[in-house]
């Protein structure tokens, strides 16, 4: 069975962003493959973090995976810090990858702008985002379309750790590919519709994230910027704010875009937006319902504990052989 691994960092709650690009796929994936999920609190870190707002961020997302529809039974769950192999082999891709490469990273550049002070950690990100794929022999990695960059350096790291180090024509490392949805890899603000949803915004009405109530969904998709035109088509240079809600709307609802513009082309963006928020509403109350209940229960940390048994057997296996190729 090919193996996947992915994670989200505990950075704030989930967005729907969050969902469609990566946690969708998180839960359609399981039966056929075998799956890795981590919540990954050492990335958290790459920017300043409250010390209690992460440890209740790092159980609420991995009750999140669970309520979403992540099933333990097919899927191992964990906490990145519970392996200590993900700090100790994303030190040694650090020290392979040349500084340039990660210099480079668009992601590093638009968070390095957001901060007074960057911390080396933040550059240092897509070294350990790299140890973490491939401690599992990872074929695939569900992730959004903001990853691709990340993942093509997983890649490149992977062929030249192979070229340097396997003996005997056997590669070591494993290569992986990113699996991003053919809709929704992107889901935007929705208060700048050029700038991707992010759930550490520090403007709440841009995200709707994955515990917010019906009220502040509604208020939410109410106020989300479109333009003045009135009609509703899909065309995302011109109208990016009715693009994305449309392209929400079909992540949430399973119908297609064409289908949505054909019912709504003459209705106006009120009665759009007003639909489009009882979608959302029907699916996110009853998986918080579930999350609630999780939240309280000693199943979540029965789960993290077996997740982070079978997580450390396989990555130590890893780790082992990444050691003894460079020579500890
Ligand atoms: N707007 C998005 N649309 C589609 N996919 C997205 N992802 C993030 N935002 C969108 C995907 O979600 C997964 C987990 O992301 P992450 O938390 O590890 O890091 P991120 O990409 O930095 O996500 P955020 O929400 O923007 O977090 P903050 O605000 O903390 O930086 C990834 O697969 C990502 O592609």
């Amino acid at each position: 069975m090919k193996r996947i691994f992915s994670g989200v960092q505990p950075s704030g709650t989930p967005t729907i962003g969050n969902y469609v690009g990566a946690l969708k796929q998180f839960v359609d994936l399981q039966q056929d493959f075998e799956t890795f999920y981590c919540v990954v609190n050492e990335h958290a870190i790459t920017v300043a973090q409250d010390p209690e707002a992460l440890k209740k961020n790092t159980r609420s997302l991995a009750a999140l995976y669970l309520a979403l529809g992540v099933d333990p039974n097919l899927s191992t769950i964990f906490i990145q810090s519970h392996v200590p192999a993900h700090a100790q082999a994303g030190w040694v891709v650090q020290c392979l990858t040349p500084l340039g490469e990660l210099e480079r990273m668009t992601q590093y550049k638009d968070k390095a702008k957001k901060q007074d002070s960057v911390l080396s950690g933040l550059l240092g990100y897509p070294a350990l985002m790299v140890a973490d794929i491939i401690l599992y022999n990872t074929d695939l990695v569900p992730v959004g379309a903001d990853q691709k960059q990340h993942m093509e350096l997983t890649r490149n790291f992977v062929d030249r750790f192979n070229r340097r180090f396997s003996k005997d024509g056997q590669d070591i490392l494993v290569k992986p590919e990113a699996y991003i949805p053919k809709a929704g890899g992107r889901v935007m603000s929705l208060q700048e519709p050029t700038k991707k949803m992010s759930k550490s915004d520090s403007n709440q009405k841009g995200f709707i994230s994955l515990l917010d109530d019906p009220k502040a969904i509604e208020k939410k998709i109410k106020s989300a910027v479109t333009d003045s035109s009135g009609t509703i088509s899909y065309d995302v240079e011109n109208k990016p704010g009715v693009s994305n809600l449309l392209d929400i709307y079909s992540a949430f609802s399973n119908r297609t875009v064409d289908d949505l513009v054909e019912q709504y082309q003459d209705a106006g963006y009120g009665q759009f937006k007003a639909d489009l928020a009882q979608v959302l509403i029907a699916f996110l109350e009853p998986m918080q319902e579930k999350y609630w209940a999780l939240l309280t229960s000693s199943e979540l940390d029965d789960v993290l504990e077996e997740g982070s048994k079978k997580a450390n057997a396989v990555a130590n296996e890893t780790l082992q052989k990444i050691y003894q190729a460079i020579g500890f």
